[in-house]
């Protein structure tokens, strides 16, 4: 995307506002992983447009497992075609081993930030990579053979549920936990391609918002964030923007070290 003035300005700005920020946090939606192709939920072609979402809440899994697994499997298990970590993945998790964020909080399922690399992270509507079993709990890997047949079911003749959350579900807590101390600790917080419409996932950002934080978000379209609390404002897709903060970081830190 060619760059006008203020979109250099606005990179600049948020590339410094990161480099000192205390304790900077990112918080990511389907957005990032958009460009590992994995689709996003909402916006043109997004996956409610495509499948119903009641197929995903709790009540309808129990009622029609098979009918609903179909619909899980289609969307979210794509053995064929694995989906890999992008840049954005990628940077985001170099940044946490060099300090300049310190935790990433994701709503996506997918798995992406665990297989880039991301370790102080809480996958905030768990996983697609475990089963649990909807009456004795007991987990399994979701493998393809797992799921060759629908609903797939657990040796003691219970129906295997997948491990992430449904509509109408809990949040895992150990991940609303650690997502609450992080936004509790943040003084910045990066949102990468979310439209902030899923709660209480979206009350996170606000949180930091609310505490005197700043807000950097990263997104070609405007999201419920954006007008609201966004200090700053990347109309880019996640791999651009989070490459040129990365350069922008680099090139800072280098000038530091010749100035020092
Ligand atoms: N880079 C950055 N952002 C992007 C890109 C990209 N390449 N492509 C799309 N986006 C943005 C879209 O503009 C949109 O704002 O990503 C966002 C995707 O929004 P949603 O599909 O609503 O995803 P998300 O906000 O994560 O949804 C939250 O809803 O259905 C539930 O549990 C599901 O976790 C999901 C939650």
């Amino acid at each position: 995307m060619a760059r006008t003035e203020k979109l250099e300005r606005d990179l600049a700005a948020a590339a410094g506002l990161l480099g000192a920020a205390r304790c900077a946090i990112a918080f990511t939606g389907a957005g990032i992983s958009a460009e590992s192709g994995v689709p996003t939920f909402r916006g043109s072609g997004g996956i409610w447009d495509r499948y119903d979402e009641r197929h995903l809440e709790l009540g309808f899994f129990k009622a029609e497992p098979a009918l609903a697994w179909a619909t899980i499997r289609a969307i979210f298990y794509a053995f064929a075609s694995p989906f890999e970590p992008n840049d954005a993945h990628r940077v985001l998790a170099a940044w946490e081993r060099e300090g300049i964020i310190d935790f990433t909080i994701t709503q996506n399922i997918d798995g992406l930030h665990r297989r880039a690399g991301s370790e102080r992270l809480a996958e905030f509507h768990g996983a697609t990579t475990h089963l649990v079993c909807l009456r004795c709990g007991e987990r399994a890997l979701a493998t393809e053979e797992a799921l060759a047949e629908l609903p797939p079911r657990c040796p003691c003749g219970g129906v295997y549920k997948p491990d992430f959350v449904f509509f109408g579900e809990g949040i895992p807590e150990k991940a609303y936990r650690d997502s609450a101390a992080a936004a509790e600790r943040a003084d910045l917080c990066l949102i990468v391609g979310s439209t902030g419409t899923v709660y209480p996932a979206a009350s996170l950002p606000r949180r930091v918002k609310a505490r005197g934080g700043s807000i950097i978000e990263i997104n070609p379209e405007q999201s419920e964030f954006s007008a609201d609390i966004a200090d700053i404002v990347l109309p880019l897709g996640a791999s651009e923007a989070l490459r040129a903060l990365d350069g922008l970081l680099r090139a800072a830190s280098a000038k530091n070290g010749s100035d020092s």
